[in-house]
């Protein structure tokens, strides 16, 4: 069924569900957005207050407070839902809680005839991505995880910082898990198109080990916010709002979401972040890359560790 109004309905109305709908109103990415949150009044407030600056808005956007009934014509329904990480917590310890509560969400959405396109943000992302598929019965293309567009945004923009340039010149990705195995994909990074390895081995504007300690500052980045500030959202909602216009707006752009893989980087039955070209049906097709045998192998485990945990919750 093609959707043209532009529906996006939020479950969740926490610091991550907020901060996608404060950033797609300001990017006028919807045309209507709904709130949904088992704390209602929360979200009722929520939308009350997004409402207020409408005036001065990118455009107009109806914003309010919902059921699920909404889902039924949504184009994309994101979910934020959960608990989020404590100091000290990774991703991977949330499993338990937010499986049950994405599992039990995605049957109402489901239960409203929503036929479309499932946005997952909630952690650990990977592991949900592929409940939510399992649990739609949508097809895997129609299942999207946040992935690894957040790592990876830190990622160029560390890499812009060492080197002084825009992120937005900085091409590359961090594959795999959004969480503690995920992989820097080195071999195919570049500034402006020169291979990351030049500017080590020819021009020496950065060393070997700034690679690592760069790579390490990525993968660590949420637990240094979540020290500080207790959680981390404006990254994520200028991640998950890239998503989401690439989708609306059939953009066909690559980003590396979490994807189901179907013995692309040989690896099967799973759902992780690879570059994928993303437009309004969703993943349409994944990018294999052609990395180095070291990234693949860590890519490997990567994927064992994801398995390892979906096991305990499918
Ligand atoms: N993918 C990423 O890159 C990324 C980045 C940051 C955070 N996250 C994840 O996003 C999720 C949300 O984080 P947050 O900081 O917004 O948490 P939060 O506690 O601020 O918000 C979670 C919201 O979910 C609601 N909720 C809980 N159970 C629900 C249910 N059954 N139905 C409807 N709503 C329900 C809560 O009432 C709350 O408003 C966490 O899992 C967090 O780890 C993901």
């Amino acid at each position: 069924m093609k959707k043209t109004s532009r529906k996006v309905v939020i479950v969740g109305t926490g610091f991550v569900g907020t901060s996608i709908a404060y950033a797609m109103i300001n990017q006028g990415v919807a045309n209507e957005l709904v709130l949904i949150d088992v704390n209602q009044e929360k979200a009722e407030g929520e939308a009350l207050d997004l409402l207020d600056g409408m005036a001065w808005g990118e455009k107009n956007v109806s914003v309010w407070s919902g059921t699920y009934e909404e889902c039924q014509d949504a184009n994309l329904v994101i979910l934020t839902a959960g608990v989020n990480q404590k100091p000290g917590q990774t991703r991977l310890d949330l499993v338990k809680t937010n499986a049950t509560i994405t599992r039990q969400i995605v049957k109402e959405v489901m239960a409203s005839g929503f036929d479309g396109i499932f946005v997952v943000a909630s952690n650990p992302v990977d592991i949900l991505t592929y409940l939510t598929w399992q649990e739609s019965g949508l097809p895997a293309s129609r299942v999207v995880g946040t992935g690894t567009t957040l790592d990876t945004t830190r990622f160029r923009k560390e890499i812009a910082l060492k080197l002084a340039v825009d992120p937005r010149s900085v091409h590359g990705y961090i594959l795999g898990e959004h969480g503690d195995s995920e992989v820097a994909a080195w071999s195919h990074t570049t500034v402006g198109g020169k291979p990351i390895m030049e500017y080590v081995e020819k021009d020496h504007r950065l060393e070997e080990n700034d690679l690592t300690v760069l790579a390490d500052k990525v993968k660590n980045a949420a637990y240094e916010i979540i020290d500080r500030k207790k959680a981390t959202y404006y990254g994520i909602g200028m991640s998950t709002t890239r998503i989401v216009k690439a989708i609306l707006n059939n953009e066909q752009a690559v980003l590396p979401v979490s994807a189901y893989l179907n013995g692309e980087y040989g690896e099967e039955d799973i759902f992780t972040g690879v570059p994928s070209i993303v437009d309004e049906n969703g993943v349409r097709e994944i990018i294999d890359l052609s990395i180095t045998p070291q990234e693949k192998a860590m890519f490997h485990q990567s994927v064992s560790e994801l398995k390892a945990v979906l096991d305990t919750v499918r």
